[in-house]
Formats: C-alpha cells, structure tokens, sequence
C-alpha cells in the first residue's frame, strides 16, 4: 500500500465490534481465566497484554500504523517525544558513553543531552549536520549514538542521512533520526539506512494541538546480535532482530513508565488518517511563505531548506523529493522587532507547539531556549532576531496578509 492509504488502513483491527475506527481501551489491566495464563503472558510466552503501562490494545494501533508508514520491524508509542527520545539514550547508555549529536535540534533534545544525562557521566558532543565529515572527525571509541533531526528546529539544517548512516555503520554505531518535522511523508530515514526513528507524535502526525505523545520505531537496519550492546547482543539470541524493542518495553519503558494513555493513541490514529492531506497543503504554504518573505524589505533573512539558495536544496531534492516542510525561520533584525512582529500577527498564534493545522509563530531565543546563555544560543544557531513559524493549512492569502499587516505596523513603529 502506499503511505497515503497505509496511513488511514494500517493497523486497523475492527475485532468483534466491527468498529471503523480503532476503539478506544481505557483498561488499566487485563484478566485472565487461569493463573497459568497470567504467567504465560508475563513470561512473554503466550500473548497478550498485561498492564496498560506495558502495553495496550490502542496504543498497539498506532505502533502498527506507525511501524507500516515508516517501513520498520516495531514500534513503541510513547507519552511525549521525550519519552521517546530519553528511553532510546537510556535503552543503550550507561556512565561514560558519549552521544554524537547535530546542533540546532530541539531545545528539549538539547538539555537531556547536555545537561541531564551529563548528571549521569554521559557526555554529548555537538557536530554541524551541514558537514558529514564533521561527525566522523568528532566520533570516538566512546561514542554509543549518533543523533540527528530529519529537519533541524529551528536550525533548519537538513542532515544528509544515507552519508551519516553509512559513517554510523562503519563504526558499528546506531543512527537514531528524529523525523518529527519531516515526517513519513517526506522520508522514511530507515530507507536511507537509519537504526532507530522517534517521533514527537505531538506534532504533525497529531496535527491538531490535542495530546502529547511519541513513538519509537526500530528501522531493522541495526544488527543488534553483532552490536555493541551486551545485554541487548545476549538478548538476540532469543529475540532475533526484535531485541532492542523486547529490551526497551520489557525494561526501560516498564521501570521508567513512559506509556501514552489510550485516549491519546486514539488521538494520534485520528491525526495519522489526514497527515498526507495536511502535508501536502502545509509544505506548498510553507513555500510559497518562505518565497513571500524572502522579498519582503523588512525581513533581513528566511531560512527554508526548500528556497532555491538555500545550501540544503539539493538534499531536500534527494531526500524529501523536494518538499521543504512546514517550518521556516526567518530575522527581523532585531529581538524588538520580533517581539513587535508576533505582537502584530492575528491569525498566527504565539505558541510553543509545532505542526498544527493552525499557523503558529513564537521566538525561540526568549522561550525554548531562554535557559541557555546568549553566547551558547549563537552556537545553536539561535539568534535573537530569529521568529519560527510553523505553518498551517490555512488559505496562504490569509497567512501572507496577517503577516503583511504586522510588518506594516512594524514598519510605522520603527
Ligand atoms: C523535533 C522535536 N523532537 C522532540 C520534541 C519533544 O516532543 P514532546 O513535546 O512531544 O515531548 C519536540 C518538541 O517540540 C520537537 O520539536
């Protein structure tokens, strides 16, 4: 089936209700007619579920829909894209590991790394996602994952995955892809060698601003039985190439407890039914945005990875088949001026979120990264004039007028 259609049928299982939607199963736990059974299914040895923070009926949907739409061999939903993100690097990490990371990705991803796990003896080592080379020169015998954005926010750097993936493998390392911005509809990182995608699922594949979430999806290109992790190597032996997700939900995502409520898994199949649609429309906006504001007088830079100059054209040709996304930066000249533009805007919210059908703007420096100096900013690439809109499906007349008339007002108030 082709994405579009795998993202309305994949994982559906009416069962006995003959439902057309997947029902929702708001069950904490699951009983069993004998003793015998319960053990069995704690054992792994027979199926079924257990205990809704280790897995349930909903939650399964979304992971069999996500598995199909990014071509892999298993999923785990998550509660956030932290989740996702923090039981990946807890899965694989212990105390003097370092992770190899792209700067300009998500301010959050940026703090567990540099701050939170460091409290732990873990390290982080940034490298330029513009520059391939620049993560083999900074790989070390210690390095235990390589860690990209499919679409750098708010860098807006596109990594070029086939090149990483092949420098990961090389050194028998796992490449992790966050492929939040981009999405299964403008690459399947696993198709391009990737080992681990994760997901904020509270983004586009939500794409209506109602739940949290995050996914988890083994690509099946790492080989975990030749791999550089003991306990997941020995793990292998009886799990084959499902070791890793077997070590993630039977461990780390049971002891942590980072499970989606139902409800939410409900949400995001909602959401995955209308994300070809929405993409569509959110990346031609998006184009014809970044093309608006790039000749408009006040606007002192925009950065769209899709813009013919852009220095990422050519791999958003190669690998999103020349779709940009639905994120754009752009600068102002000043942080006043950003601060007056968003005041202005009326139809774009001034919100923190990302991916909604709803056009949103919001300055990064003063928000996601306010917690790190001016000086470490400039080193992620987050400057003080920067604005990040994330662009919706509204008509783009609409957009460009509401952001024709805050510039208007901008201009007679400077
Ligand atoms: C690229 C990216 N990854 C992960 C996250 C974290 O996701 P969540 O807010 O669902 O925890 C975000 C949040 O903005 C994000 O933009």
């Amino acid at each position: 089936m082709k994405k579009d259609t795998q993202s309305i049928h994949a994982g559906l299982t009416s069962g006995i209700s003959g439902a057309t939607v997947p029902p929702v199963c708001q069950s904490v736990a699951f009983a069993y007619d004998t003793a015998r059974e319960l053990a069995d299914a704690f054992e792994g040895k027979g199926p079924g579920y257990i205990y809704s923070r280790l897995g349930n009926p909903t939650n399964a949907a979304l992971e069999a829909r996500l598995t199909h739409l990014e071509n892999g061999i298993g999923c785990i939903a998550t509660s956030s894209g932290m989740a996702a993100i923090s039981s990946v690097a807890m899965g694989l990490l212990k105390t003097g590991d370092e992770i190899l990371a792209a700067k300009g990705i998500f301010g959050g991803t940026t703090s567990l790394f540099c701050n939170t796990l460091k409290r732990f003896g873990i390290e982080t080592r940034l490298f330029d996602p513009a520059e391939t080379d620049d993560a083999c020169y900074r790989i070390t015998d210690k390095t235990r994952l390589l860690f990209v954005e499919s679409i750098g926010n708010p860098g807006m750097e596109v990594p070029d995955i086939p090149a990483l993936a092949e420098a990961a493998h090389e050194k028998n390392i796992p490449f992790v892809v966050d492929n939040t911005a981009a999405t299964p509809m403008l690459v399947r990182p696993g198709d391009l060698g990737a080992d681990i995608v994760v997901h904020s699922t509270s983004k586009f594949i939500n794409g209506h601003g109602t739940a949290i979430g995050g996914a988890i999806i083994d690509c099946g290109n790492y080989n975990w039985h030749g791999g550089i992790f003991e306990d997941i190597r020995r793990l292998s032996q009886t799990r084959g190439q499902l070791a890793f997700l077997w070590h993630l939900r039977n461990l780390i995502y049971r002891d942590l407890g980072g499970c989606p409520a139902p409800m939410n898994s409900f949400l995001m199949l909602q959401g995955l039914e209308t994300l070809p649609a929405r993409m569509k429309i959110i990346c031609e906006n998006a184009a014809e945005l970044a093309k608006y504001l790039q000749r408009h007088p006040q606007i002192s830079w925009v950065n769209y990875p899709a813009l013919e100059d852009s220095r990422f054209k050519t791999r958003v040709d190669r690998i999103f088949g020349g779709l940009g996304g639905g994120l754009l930066t752009f600068g102002t000249g000043s942080k006043e001026k950003a601060f007056r533009f968003i005041d202005a805007t009326e139809l774009a919210l001034n919100t923190t979120n990302l991916g909604d059908v709803k056009t949103l703007v919001i300055h990064p420096a003063s928000t996601i990264f306010h917690e790190f100096g001016m000086e470490e900013r400039q080193k992620m690439g987050v400057g003080e004039d920067m604005v990040r809109v994330s662009v919706g499906i509204e008509s783009v007349e609409d957009i460009k007028d509401d952001f024709t008339n805050a510039l208007i007002l901008f201009q007679d108030e400077a």
